[in-house]
């Protein structure tokens, strides 16, 4: 592995010899004060001034690649971090398997990846914007540094996209990262470009699943294209990999702490129940089954980001070596698929059904089972606590076919179980499935800030641990130190 140290002294903290190579580095530095403007239209609505305690990644080596310290948001030093360079590294997937990985584009995959760059680079500011009010209903210092904490990692991504675009990219690039700073999550005319990327994340319910299961799809997305045989992306994908284990960590452990605290205060109040609702909101805690609904609502908007089950642009894209499967690496099969058969999931004839599709039009699919299975994992630890308190609930993920808008499903209504209903049972049953206008007021109803040191709401369970292993009543954010 060749290790170029982090050069942390210029504008743009990097480790890709951006001292040397004078044309990107006064592309980005040009880009600069745009991203900033855009962060401080469209990133956390307040608190610039204040006091953050923030991990900064200064490096790439996994035993110490962050350093934490009390940051201004405006001042973090996004910077542009590759993991290191593997000698000899193949290709390990499609038409160009077993040749050496690409230093340059290759001229006739040209557009295909740069529209997979400017699609993941698009979802980071994207989430950023649908974050933004979050931070005025906290339920802890502890939760807003973490909101902060994702914000600007969500924020470095985006230049780690921009930093490709700019480097590989000539005249084209340039004009999609500016593009990527004027879209706008929710914009009914220049929208963000995926579907879920343009949902509203109103409350710190959301917020949690959002970070569980959208931060997730990133992660699967992220590690489709640390395959890529282009060696950059490979590289920037391996490295923001890094950093996204933790934003699903905040995703997972903070549905966690508000289950447990529900659990606990029905526990307390003897009520054993957990569809006794309005007694529960009166603890003033969460119930399960609300809880139940929001999971749903984010896994099926998740499940679309995924895209048709069958896919010829994933197929092109595999087949070019461009975008692999997860843990391609570990998979034992001859690695181009041109043979093989997958199953997928259908809607035919009225029914939801499998069907043996071509392998390579199937990767969408498969790509989404890999991110079903990993999303069960923590559903299970949720679980855990519920039964651990002995309250006779389990979450559950929704049928597939759920409440989704692309793909084999979306002409269909079905259930949380996969039974195909009519339009009308649809209609008279959909807030049995989905949050209805009671429930997010209720949610609503419990956003109050929490701003006073190592004090949270009566909804959520203080943590276990503190970051960066600091003591309960730590003052993550020093909100008015200005
Ligand atoms: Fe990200
Ligand atoms: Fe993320």
């Amino acid at each position: 592995m060749s290790m170029i140290a982090v050069d942390y002294d210029g504008l743009i903290p990097n480790n890709v010899g951006l001292g040397h190579d004078v044309r990107v580095k006064r592309a980005l530095e040009k880009w600069h004060p745009g991203y900033i403007g855009w962060w401080m239209d469209m990133g956390p609505d307040g608190f610039q001034n204040a006091l953050v305690y923030l991990r900064t990644a200064i490096g790439v080596d996994p035993k110490g690649w962050a350093k934490f310290d009390y940051v201004r948001m405006p001042e973090y030093r996004w910077g542009i971090l590759l993991a290191p360079q593997r000698e000899g590294r193949k290709i390990a997937f499609g038409s160009h398997k077993g040749e050496d990985a690409w230093q340059e584009v290759p001229g006739e995959y040209r557009a295909m990846l740069r529209r997979l760059i400017v699609i993941q680079g698009d979802t980071e500011p994207a989430s950023v914007e649908q974050q933004r009010h979050l931070g005025k209903t906290a339920p802890s210092l502890y939760d807003l540094r973490n909101l902060f904490q994702v914000n600007v990692e969500e924020g470095r991504h985006l230049w780690a996209m921009v930093y490709l675009l700019h480097k590989y990219f000539g005249t084209d690039g340039r004009d999609e990262a500016e593009a990527l700073l004027e879209r706008r999550s929710g914009d009914p005319d220049t929208p963000r470009m995926l579907g879920a990327f343009n949902e509203k994340t109103p409350d710190w319910l959301s917020f949690f699943m959002f970070t569980y299961f959208t931060d997730r799809d990133g992660k699967m997305q992220l590690e489709s294209l640390a395959q890529s045989g282009f060696d950059p992306l490979s590289r920037t994908c391996r490295f923001m990999l890094t950093e996204e284990a933790h934003h699903m960590f905040v995703g997972e452990t903070g549905v966690t702490r508000i289950v447990q605290r529900t659990c606990e205060a029905m526990k307390e109040a003897g009520i054993k129940d957990p569809y006794e609702i309005e007694k529960i909101r009166k603890l003033g805690v969460i119930d399960l089954p609300t809880i139940q609904k929001k999971a749903n609502l984010h896994f099926s908007l998740t499940l679309d980001l995924f895209g048709n089950e069958i896919s010829t642009n994933a197929a092109n894209a595999f087949h070019a070596g461009l975008k692999g499967r997860f843990r391609e690496e570990r998979l034992t099969d001859d690695h181009q698929l041109e043979n093989g058969t997958y199953p997928v999931l259908r809607f035919m004839d009225g029914e939801i059904r499998k069907d043996d599709t071509p392998a390579l039009s199937a990767l969408n699919m498969r790509l989404r089972d890999d991110y079903v299975a990993d999303c069960q994992l923590g559903v299970d630890r949720w679980n855990k606590v519920i039964a651990e308190i002995g309250i006779p609930f389990e979450l559950k993920l929704p049928h597939v076919a759920f409440h989704r808008h692309i793909g084999e499903f979306s002409r269909t209504n079905a259930d949380v179980d996969g039974k195909v209903l009519s339009p009308a049972e649809w209609t008279h049953k959909r807030t049995d499935f989905l949050p209805s206008e009671a429930d997010k007021s209720f949610i609503e109803s419990l956003m109050e800030p929490h701003y006073e040191v190592g004090k949270f709401a009566s909804w959520i369970a203080p943590p276990k641990v503190g970051i960066d292993n600091k003591p309960g009543d730590f003052e993550y954010v020093k909100i008015h130190d200005a």
